[in-house]
């Protein structure tokens, strides 16, 4: 018996199929495009995420040469937020509006004076952000009323695969989380902001905690995927969650730091706790009955990518790397701002601008390249600083995402945070999250940490150097003197 899990992303769909011992048998992506009709503007067409699963799932299925009944359950994950528009047919009525989409600061004003900065923390635990969906319907509803006339449902992007596999709608707690419209505390909808905001209660999906079996593949889905018709789908999670769980942070003292395009600092909560200036985000875990808190840089793997296309586009990562390697540490008097695109923690500031600051002609590109995994490790810092003052509990650090595979990288995250970081043995991302979620709800494993304990091992530890770490010490305190500096520039 196998299982399957599908993540949504932005750039396409990764569908991976496992078996009982967590082994991954086959794998597959499928790319769509992105649209941006205007700056700041970020939409993708929900036909094409239909398609493109269509199409991994076949793929997966025939080079696993597996039957479709042998596949015991779906978990499906994705990229969070988005808003996805169904008419009465249960068709798209325009493109879906993504998580990094930044037209509807205004929306997010009128519904945060609406409804009450006040109870808006209370209820959401969150600050209602341009990216979560609650801004974008309020947005069709202000620039397109009519097609605003015509929605039936609203579903965030990876139910709406759900829906055109099963037939249902139905979401989960972790992903319903970053709508800006969900009791974060009691895990289902804030039906009081819904009436507040002149909201139809029925537009919004039932609600699961994310093991659950929510729906089974219908006779139209199963001649689409190649997969059985009956087979169970599970809730899954939203991607940060689904991650959180391929990578075992499951309990209490466990967090993941992710260097991915974007850089995630993830840890598990037993109850819901904020940050008290919301500079983290505070969402239903994928554990049953568990909370999780995050901060989102917005660019940590994205930064080094931009440095290499624009300065050295002839030159491989490696290259790269090892140039940087051979700096000292500090890269000789050189700080990075990594704020290349905005950032949200630890400033939500949508202006935020990135910076070297303290260029002479005895730098070279190999302290410009050393400059930036540094101002990112000091970036994803900042968030782990957050965690702390809360009282969050870091006992284990889990490193994840492309960044984690440089092992100068990882030494400079474990000598810049003054603490051992771990990598693990395989790492599929959100995809192999969901798959283990759809073997919890179908009776593969008795919970979400059982399931993980089974399947997920750490590969290697990296601890700090002491001198390196004192050093260190001093540059972050340097790095923490730059925003407040360079934000006289913009504002
Ligand atoms: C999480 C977030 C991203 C998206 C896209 O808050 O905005 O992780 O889910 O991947």
């Amino acid at each position: 018996m196998y299982l399957l899990g599908v993540d949504v992303g932005t750039s396409g769909v990764k569908v991976v199929l496992i078996d009982r011992n967590g082994a991954v048998i086959a794998s597959a992506s499928e790319s769509y495009p992105l649209y941006t009709p205007q700056p700041l503007w970020a939409e993708q067409d929900p036909n094409d995420w239909w398609h493109a699963t269509c199409r991994a799932v076949r793929q997966v299925l025939d080079a696993a040469q597996v039957s479709a009944s042998q596949v015991q359950g779906v978990g499906l994950s994705g990229q969070m937020h988005g808003s996805v528009f169904l008419d009465e047919q249960g068709e798209p009525i325009r493109p879906a509006l993504l998580w990094c989409d930044q037209r509807t600061a205004a929306e997010c004003a009128w519904i945060t004076e609406r409804v009450g900065e006040q109870q808006v923390l209370q209820t959401t635990l969150n600050p209602v952000l341009t990216g979560f969906q609650a801004g974008k319907i309020i947005w069709l509803r202000n620039h397109e009323p009519h097609a605003y006339a015509r929605i039936r449902r609203v579903l965030l992007p990876k139910d709406f695969i759900r829906y055109r596999l099963t037939g249902e709608a139905a979401t989960e707690v972790s992903d319903a989380s970053g709508t800006a419209l969900f009791d974060v505390p009691k895990r289902d909808w804030a039906y009081d902001m819904l009436d507040t905001l002149e909201l139809p209660r029925e537009w919004f999906p039932k609600v699961y905690e994310s093991p659950e079996i929510t729906g089974r593949v219908s006779a139209s889905a199963a001649q689409a995927t190649g997969l059985a018709e009956g087979t169970p789908v599970v809730g899954g999670a939203g991607d940060q969650a689904a991650g959180a769980v391929g990578v075992g942070v499951v309990q209490s003292g466990r967090a993941s730091v992710s260097v991915g395009t974007s850089g995630v600092v993830f840890a598990h909560l037993e109850r819901p706790q904020v940050d008290p200036q919301y500079r983290t985000h505070t969402f239903c875990h994928a554990v049953p009955g568990a909370w999780h808190v995050m901060g989102v840089m917005l660019m940590a793997g994205g930064a080094l990518q931009w440095y290499r296309d624009t300065f050295a586009p002839e030159a491989s990562f490696e290259t790269l790397l090892e140039e940087a390697a051979q700096v000292p540490a500090g890269a000789e008097g050189l700080l990075f701002a990594p704020y290349l695109s905005g950032e949200r923690t630890p400033y939500p500031d949508p202006q935020a601008r990135g910076a070297f600051v303290g260029l002479t002609i005895a730098h070279k590109r190999a302290h410009c390249t050393r400059a930036v995994l540094e101002g990112v490790a000091f970036g994803l810092r900042d968030s782990l600083e957050i965690l702390k003052a809360m009282g969050v509990p870091l006992e284990e650090l889990r490193l994840t995402g492309g960044g984690a595979k440089s092992p100068l990288w990882r030494q400079i995250l474990a000598d810049v945070f003054g603490q051992p970081v771990h990598t693990l043995q395989a790492e599929e991302g959100p995809a192999y999250g969901a798959a283990l979620l759809a073997g919890v709800g179908t009776g593969v494993w008795q919970s979400v940490p059982d399931a993980c304990a089974a399947t997920v091992q750490l590969a290697s530890t990296i601890p700090p150097a002491p001198e390196r770490q004192a050093f260190y010490e001093t540059r972050y305190a340097h790095y923490r003197r730059l925003y407040p500096a360079l934000r006289t520039f913009w504002v």
